[in-house]
């Protein structure tokens, strides 16, 4: 159900569609992708390529009824990503609803969106509303700025020295943990003439990063007299993969709230807070501050089987073609380390994806792949760039044939595969590798807020110095070596 203070908006790629196509017909959406978007895996600068409307296949028969014919979805792959961009809409829109209204949703788009592609995804949330991201790294929030976002964007990590300048640059916020970073980051802004904009990061019990609370109020005070930094937030991050459902994760929102007290009632409480990521979102019963930050949620997947997760949608699925097939005489054996051993005669699918595309190299001899409406078992050893499946059990497969790994309806969830590959799903989405394109489907329908929501999601003023060289007026990614000759 759409929540009340959402509506949908078509966006100019489906009025463009509609244009070019004919008014009144509908893209199809699951198995011709609307925006047939590829950015190339290769390159480190993913540039966003259009390459035509659904049926630009043929002028003749519609794509999507030759995928069916063929039994493939994307022949020009021999292994590929789709990104639903409207289960990400769905996603974005529950997780909004989790977080109660007026609440900023800072979308965690580290390690390229989880490998969903960050800059795709970005461009897609903002367009549904949502006012900020979260990253990983200064090179990721350098990344997006290049692509043209200009919403607030805050490295939730550290930062090295030799960044900083460009960081604040490029109004990239930033997590402070330490007095030496005050120290070392009011150094630099100071003798660049610059401001950095920092969230305050307490360790409420991850251990990892962020000051002690018993250490936040002092903190505060130097950020305060620190005449280069500026107080944008206050935040911590919980440990536990149960979020709420785990006493140690109430233990942290207890002392995070009692930090929070503390810096208000000193006065020195500035700018956002924010505690919840995905399962705190899902499993504590809010309010939630003024800002959350979920990841993996609106990528359709919830930690350690939490609840709510069937309200989400998988965004990504693994596909691959069938590369051969062969018939094996009983004894033959497959694969490096001959770990598995024909016991009858088999035949054999050989599918163009390995463990350099993201398929686990733990899976050999234990994953399940879904083919010609069924699942076949893996058989024998994961390798660099092929899988071999059992299909004697799954007559017709043949040369060509796509094959799901995860995602989808029939397939292997990202759960599954993790559970098989001991794993956790963040793991399987992160490992799809570089030389996978990211097909991007859907993404004609936005849900935007009605209701004001924080207003921060306007485009940010950079301060003095900060274009990025080379970056169109469009937001086409600059070459490489303009984001180099920015650092310090
Ligand atoms: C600091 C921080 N906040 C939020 C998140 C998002 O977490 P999740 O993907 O579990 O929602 C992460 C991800 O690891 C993180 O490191």
């Amino acid at each position: 159900m759409r929540p009340r203070h959402s509506r949908v908006v078509p966006t100019r790629s489906s009025a463009n569609w509609r244009a070019e196509n004919g008014e009144g017909r509908k893209p199809c959406q699951h198995d011709s992708p609307s925006i047939l978007a590829v950015f190339g895996g290769i390159q480190a600068n993913r540039a966003l390529l259009r390459t035509g409307g659904p049926d630009r296949a043929s002028p003749l028969v519609p794509f999507s009824l030759l995928a069916k014919l063929l039994c493939v979805t994307d022949r020009r792959h021999r292994v590929w990503a789709d990104v639903d961009l409207d289960a990400l809409t769905h996603n974005l829109d529950v997780v909004r609803q989790r977080a109660g209204a007026g609440v900023r949703v800072m979308l965690v788009v580290k390690a390229d969106a989880y490998g969903h592609g960050a800059v795709a995804v970005s461009q897609h949330a903002v367009r549904c509303g949502i006012g900020a991201l979260g990253v990983g790294t200064a090179a990721e929030a350098f990344e997006l700025r290049q692509a043209g976002l200009r919403v607030p964007v805050l490295v939730l990590g550290t930062i090295v020295d030799g960044e900083a300048s460009a960081v604040m640059r490029h109004d990239i916020q930033i997590g402070i943990h330490s007095a030496r970073e005050v120290t070392a980051l009011q150094e630099i802004a100071e003798r660049k003439g610059l401001t950095a904009r920092v969230h305050l990061n307490v360790d409420t019990g991850m251990g990892r990063l962020g000051v002690l609370p018993q250490q936040a109020a002092a903190l505060l005070r130097r950020i305060d007299a620190a005449g280069n930094l500026e107080l944008a937030g206050v935040m911590s991050h919980v440990s536990s993969p149960r979020g709420a459902l785990d006493e140690q994760a109430v233990r942290q929102a207890a002392l995070f709230d009692r930090v929070l007290e503390e810096a208000r009632a000193e006065g020195r409480l500035a700018g956002w807070t924010h505690i919840a990521n995905s399962a705190f979102l899902f499993t504590a019963p809010g309010p939630h501050l003024d800002t959350v930050r979920p990841g993996i949620s609106a990528y359709g997947v919830l930690p350690g089987e939490l609840p709510g997760a069937d309200e989400l949608r998988p965004v990504m699925s693994l596909h691959c073609q069938v590369a051969l097939v062969k018939d094996l005489p009983r004894g033959a054996r497959v694969g490096y380390a001959s770990t598995w051993s024909a016991r009858r005669p088999a035949r054999i699918a050989t599918l163009s994806v390995g463990y350099a595309d993201g398929v686990p190299w733990s899976l050999g001899n234990r994953g399940e792949v879904w083919v010609r409406g069924t699942r076949a078992p893996m058989v024998g050893n994961v390798s660099m760039d092929y899988v071999t499946i059992d299909v004697t059990d799954a007559p017709g497969v043949t040369p060509g044939d796509s094959v799901t790994l995860f995602g989808g309806q029939d397939a292997p969830s990202v759960e599954e595969v993790a559970r098989q590959a001991l794993t956790i799903p963040y793991e399987i989405t992160c490992s799809v590798g570089r030389r996978v394109p990211r097909i991007l489907r859907g993404g004609e329908h936005l849900l935007v807020p009605r209701a004001a929501g924080p207003k921060d999601h306007a485009p940010v003023p950079m301060q003095r110095g900060s274009r990025l060289r080379g970056l169109s007026a469009a937001g086409e990614p600059a070459p490489a070596d303009d984001l180099t000759a920015s650092l310090e």
